[in-house]
């Protein structure tokens, strides 16, 4: 029977049937995946149940077929030499029945005393005999089966049958049993629900368990390759992941937070994009949430219930220090602007989040290591080395008596780690640190000194309205993911790396690296 074993033919066997059906029975030529195949589909909707049966058939052989059919070769030698008027000659009994029946024929028949040799030829010695192997042959054809294992080993050593294990099933009818397999719909669609069908139509349960279609394709991009290098050098250093999941903050966490004055270049319209709907948040508010305390031995419950991120008192501290100065600084000394730190934007640098996070950490505050690789967007030209949205990595570490030289041995083990060994340091600019120091590491592959990154020492003005101690010194530093992704990958533009100009060649031919889970 070529062709599947719809589940339809199964339902209507198990109907027509009294009991049980044995399906080696009733689909015989049906392969055993088909079978299954079909039984799972009656399973899963409990129309049917089944047990899988393990049995051993004897099916005969080329031979055996030969003589269920024809007799056996005793047989054939027999018939001959009792069909011969005055026995038959010794030699020629092969023309006659065949070499093959001739040579074990002959004896076999003498054995059984139905021929004997008198005068020098075959006579027969009886009119009628049985063909035992024959019918047994015959019976066997039917069952595929014999009780009685001797004779089957008997068969088997004469090469007249074989013996194999077949694996069939018992079905029965299952508390869904029906005559008919309603079609299950997979996807409820548009036309269903417009039709009024989906009321009535029976929906396939999702298969949770499925693995899916294994998946060979595919590649890592070069920018997540390197990231995931950054990442593991981070998590050796001991630093945390921080969350960087949102791309827009205020004006406050970007740019007022961070001790950047409002008339800042970098808050203009050419450097920084607005958002224009809504254009602004509310005021901060007091964290309505307790802030579970990160270190283990975490403090009594009323202790805790005490330590909330006071967000407005934090505003009040940098609107302070913006505007008249405050803790030992004399400040900006400029009317702050509420709505300008209200405003919307597509965060310019992840500092924002660190900025979010040490405020946090003020709650509790310990030395602490902290970290993070994603998106910032800056409203720059686009050319080959510049676009306006990139990934930034910054790494941010707070303890008490942190000092500068610190920072510096500090980046010498972290960009070691990548392989830049020598690096040289410039005196910065960064509103929010102090000293500030450009990063420059010898690139050996290009036989020059590229910038790597921009850090600093954050000032006492962006961390103590936090309300971290005075004597808690915080640095930080932070470069572009895409700069050594470019070096790395050997890419000249960097449109070549991100957006719709990315050759996929590109991404697959770097694609021989795959990373263990990220
Ligand atoms: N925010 C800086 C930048 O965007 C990087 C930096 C982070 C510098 C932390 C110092 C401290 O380049």
């Amino acid at each position: 029977m070529a062709g599947d074993l719809s589940p339809n033919q199964v339902l209507k066997a198990l109907a027509q049937s009294n009991g049980p059906i044995l399906t080696a029975e009733a689909f015989p030529s049906m392969s055993f995946v088909k079978v299954k195949s079909a039984l799972d589909t009656l399973k899963s909707r409990d129309m049917i149940i089944y047990s899988q049966i393990e049995r051993e058939e004897v099916v005969l052989s080329p031979e055996g077929e030969g003589i269920a059919e024809n007799g056996s070769h005793e047989a054939k030698v027999f018939e001959a030499v009792r069909a011969s008027i005055d026995g038959l000659k010794l030699d020629d009994l092969p023309d006659i029945v065949g070499p093959v029946s001739a040579g074990v024929g002959k004896n076999t028949a003498m054995k059984a005393r139905w021929i004997k040799m008198d005068g020098g030829r075959l006579k027969a010695s009886t009119d009628t005999i049985t063909d035992i192997t024959r019918e047994q042959l015959q019976a066997i054809q039917k069952t595929k089966s014999n009780p009685d294992a001797r004779l089957v080993s008997g068969l088997k050593k004469r090469k007249l049958v074989t013996t194999q294990r077949v694996i069939s099933f018992k079905v029965d009818k299952g508390t869904n049993f029906a005559t008919e397999l309603v079609k299950e719909e997979t996807d409820l669609t548009a036309d269903m629900i417009q039709s009024g069908a989906w009321k009535t139509a029976k929906l396939k349960p999702y298969n949770f368990k499925a693995m899916g279609a294994p998946n060979t394709s595919g590649a890592l991009h070069p920018l997540n390759k390197v990231r995931h290098e950054f990442r593991q050098i981070f998590f050796e250093m001991g630093f945390e992941e921080m969350p960087t999941n949102r791309y827009v903050e205020t004006g406050f966490w970007n740019f007022d937070a961070l001790f950047i004055p409002q008339q800042h270049p970098a808050r203009d319209i050419q450097d920084t994009f607005y958002i224009s709907d809504p254009p602004s948040a509310g005021r901060p508010r007091a964290d309505p949430s307790p802030q579970s305390s990160h270190s283990t031995n975490s403090p009594p419950e009323e202790a805790q219930q005490q330590k909330r991120l006071d967000y407005e008192a934090y505003w009040r501290n940098v609107v302070e220090v913006h505007q008249k100065g405050k803790y030992d600084s004399i400040g900006y000394r400029y009317p702050f602007n509420e709505s300008e730190s209200l405003r919307l934007v597509l965060r310019t640098h992840t500092t924002a989040v660190s900025t979010y996070m040490l405020h946090k950490l003020a709650l509790d505050a310990r030395p602490a290591r902290y970290f993070s690789i994603d998106r910032v967007f800056r409203n720059e030209s686009v050319d080959a080395t510049h676009l306006a949205e990139f990934h930034q990595i910054e790494g941010v570490t707070a303890d008490y008596g942190l000092t500068l030289g610190g920072l510096m041995g500090f980046m010498e083990v972290f960009f070691g780690k990548m392989g830049i060994h020598r690096l040289r340091f410039k005196p910065a600019y960064n509103p929010y640190t102090e000293p500030s120091l450009e990063i420059f590491g010898y690139h050996e592959g290009l036989g020059k000194w590229v910038e790597i990154g921009n850090s600093g020492m954050f000032r006492p003005e962006m961390l103590e309205p936090m309300g971290l101690p005075k004597d808690m010194r915080v640095y930080g530093w932070g470069l572009s993911l895409e700069r050594p992704t470019m070096i790395k990958y050997a890419v000249q533009n960097i449109r070549e790396l991100l957006g719709h100009k990315v050759d996929l060649g590109f991404v697959e031919s770097n694609a021989a690296v795959r990373l263990e889970k990220d």
